[in-house]
């Protein structure tokens, strides 16, 4: 989920009617991601439960949905949401990355789905005391869990070229060196404490330009960092075709070009590059691959969609099949 700037300053989610998350291209998702009815589906990023509702809605009373999220307080949520379903969800606090050895925790050997909803929920980036906003000012935080190293201690203790390093590379700010040394020079006198003092400084520094706020860069980057998210999502994209039968599908939506470049790049990898002659019965030249890509372009939620949900609007889902658990498939399952 992007920083959403015009919806920055209003009240708080907590504060109001709003919902908690809303679910982005929930439709899609589940069309896709439910090939089996009665099978074992994994919602790496619960959140507010928004796609686990959908998946479960979808199931047979003999499907199962495993949801799992480093949020204490998204579980504390879904459990009031889905008092009663205990039989057929099971909610784990956890890191999406080890999903093989939470699966395994719980006795699960392979699943028909997973789903990853990437990136933080409405109700974290609404609420100012888990300082991931720079409008409404809370504790310089932006841990999604409760584990790890806060925003505080990056901005506090990073050299001035890392912290230039990390605005380019994780927030894609061109005025990273520039937002860099006004931090250096403003903590000198007092370290930041608060997500206000931080977009404070970096609005000195680098002006107002058109309607985004000019701290949503680095504020990105350092949440990035602090969540060590693109570490994450490597090591899950490393690890999920151990965990997905044969015929099982990965839903993955990300809302920056950084996880799309990994997600679109991991998925095309495991796809068959296979270059034995087209007679030969089965592959012997090893890269016939495990996947098949089902989204040659990524999907894009509707213009509908976007209107009755803003922060919709970067959004990409990408979706893969498994179709053989051992690269060695036959030259039937080659796709060229
Ligand atoms: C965009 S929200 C998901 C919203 C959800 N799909 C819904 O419909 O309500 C992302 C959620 O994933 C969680 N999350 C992000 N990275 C995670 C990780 N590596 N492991 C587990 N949970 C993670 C966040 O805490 C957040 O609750």
């Amino acid at each position: 989920m992007e920083y959403e700037p015009e919806r920055e300053g209003g009240p708080a989610a907590s504060e109001t009617a709003e919902p908690y998350h809303i679910p982005v291209l929930k439709e899609e998702v589940v069309e896709e991601l439910v090939t089996d009815t009665g099978g074992i589906y994994v919602d790496g990023t619960l959140g507010g439960g928004g796609h686990t509702e959908a998946i479960l809605e979808r199931l047979s009373p003999a499907g199962r949905v495993i949801g799992i999220d480093r949020d204490p307080e998204a579980l504390e949520r879904c459990r009031e949401r889905f008092d009663g379903h205990e039989g057929r969800l099971t909610l784990i606090k956890g890191n999406y990355s080890e999903v093989d050895s939470l699966l395994k925790g719980l006795g699960i050997k392979e699943v028909t789905g997973v789903l990853l909803d990437l990136g933080v929920s409405s109700r974290q980036l609404d609420e100012g005391e888990r300082g991931f906003s720079f409008m409404r000012s809370g504790p310089l935080d932006m841990r999604m869990g409760d584990e790890g190293v806060t925003a505080a201690r990056l901005v506090n203790t990073l050299p001035e070229m890392e912290l230039k390093k990390l605005f380019y590379e994780y927030g894609e700010e061109s005025r990273a060196p520039r937002a860099a040394r006004a931090i250096a020079a403003a903590r000198e006198k007092k370290p930041f404490e608060t997500t206000g003092e931080l977009a404070a400084t970096i609005e000195k520094a680098l002006g107002r330009r058109g309607g985004k706020h000019p701290a949503t860069k680095v504020f990105q980057a350092l949440r990035i960092a602090v969540n060590r998210e693109l570490e994450g999502l490597k090591k899950f994209l490393e690890v999920f075709t151990d965990i997905l039968e044969e015929g099982g599908r990965v839903a993955i939506i990300t809302y920056h070009s950084l996880e799309d470049r990994m997600v679109k790049r991991a998925l095309r990898d495991m796809e068959p590059h296979c270059i034995c002659p087209p007679a030969a019965p089965v592959c012997t030249c090893g890269e016939p691959g495990v996947m098949r890509v089902l989204t040659r372009k990524a999907v894009k939620p509707a213009r509908r969609e976007i209107e009755a949900n803003p922060r919709a609007r970067s959004a990409k889902l990408r979706i893969a099949e498994i179709f053989a658990k051992e690269a060695g498939g036959t030259n039937e399952q080659r796709t060229h």
